[in-house]
């Protein structure tokens, strides 16, 4: 990377931790941290993709998620976009970036899948390996409680998440939110360093779940 892409990822990297400074504990800046090393761990593995198309997507991807933002899907693309430009990240550059975080998130897993890129696999993974294990646990209950949803209630089953509309509107308990997504994941890995480090991570949420259901039932 040249010396100009590596002064502007540091910035943006700076502008991305000031934009976050209220953020939801599980979408806060050390969120975004972590995704970025992952993916660099991730990309070290594989030795494939664009390096600087895959960090600034992991310091955009959750600058404005529409969760936040009453479903506004808009919002995280344009500001992200906004950023970018601010930063004078290349045209191309900002375009590819703006497809992948477009495509991240588990609710445009349901939508017909237009775009691909070793780029968005790379940074996908790293997304959803901070979904799992001991972080993913604690990310996850930090959501539940910050939309006020209950813990467990064993009158509320899991439900089968088929689409989008399903997926956002679900309201249940964050335990169910295990069996309706997060115990998905590790199948759902695309790079082979992914899959690797997502088995523990899921190993661990296999058993946090059983010692729970010891204690509750
Ligand atoms: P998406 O919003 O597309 O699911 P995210 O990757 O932003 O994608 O979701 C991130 C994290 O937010 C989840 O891994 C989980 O920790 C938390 N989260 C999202 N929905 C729920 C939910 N219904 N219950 C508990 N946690 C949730
Ligand atoms: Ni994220």
């Amino acid at each position: 990377m040249s010396i100009n892409m590596l002064t502007s990822v540091a910035e943006i990297a700076k502008n991305v931790k000031e934009t976050l400074s209220d953020a939801e504990g599980g979408h806060d800046w050390y969120h975004i941290e972590r995704v970025w090393k992952n993916a660099l761990n991730i990309h070290q593995h594989e030795k494939k993709g664009d390096l600087y198309v895959i960090q600034l997507a992991a310091l955009l991807h959750d600058i404005a998620d529409a969760k936040f933002y009453e479903g506004d899907e808009a919002i995280g693309p344009a500001t992200a976009r906004i950023i970018m430009t601010k930063h004078q990240v290349p045209e191309k550059v900002k375009e590819e970036v703006i497809r992948i975080i477009e495509n991240m998130s588990y609710r445009s897993s349901f939508s017909e899948h237009s775009y691909t890129s070793v780029e968005l696999d790379i940074v996908r993974d790293a997304d959803r390996l901070d979904a799992i294990g001991a972080i993913g646990i604690a990310r996850a209950f930090n959501y539940g409680g910050f939309k006020n949803r209950p813990l467990y209630d064993p009158n509320i089953e899991p439900v089968e998440i088929l689409s989008k509309e399903s997926y956002v509107k679900n309201t249940g308990p964050t335990i169910n939110h295990f069996f309706e997504k997060l115990l998905k994941l590790k199948d759902l890995m695309k790079t082979e360093k992914g899959k690797e480090l997502a088995i523990k991570r899921h190993e661990y949420m296999c058993d946090f779940l059983e010692q729970l259901y010891t204690e509750v039932r």
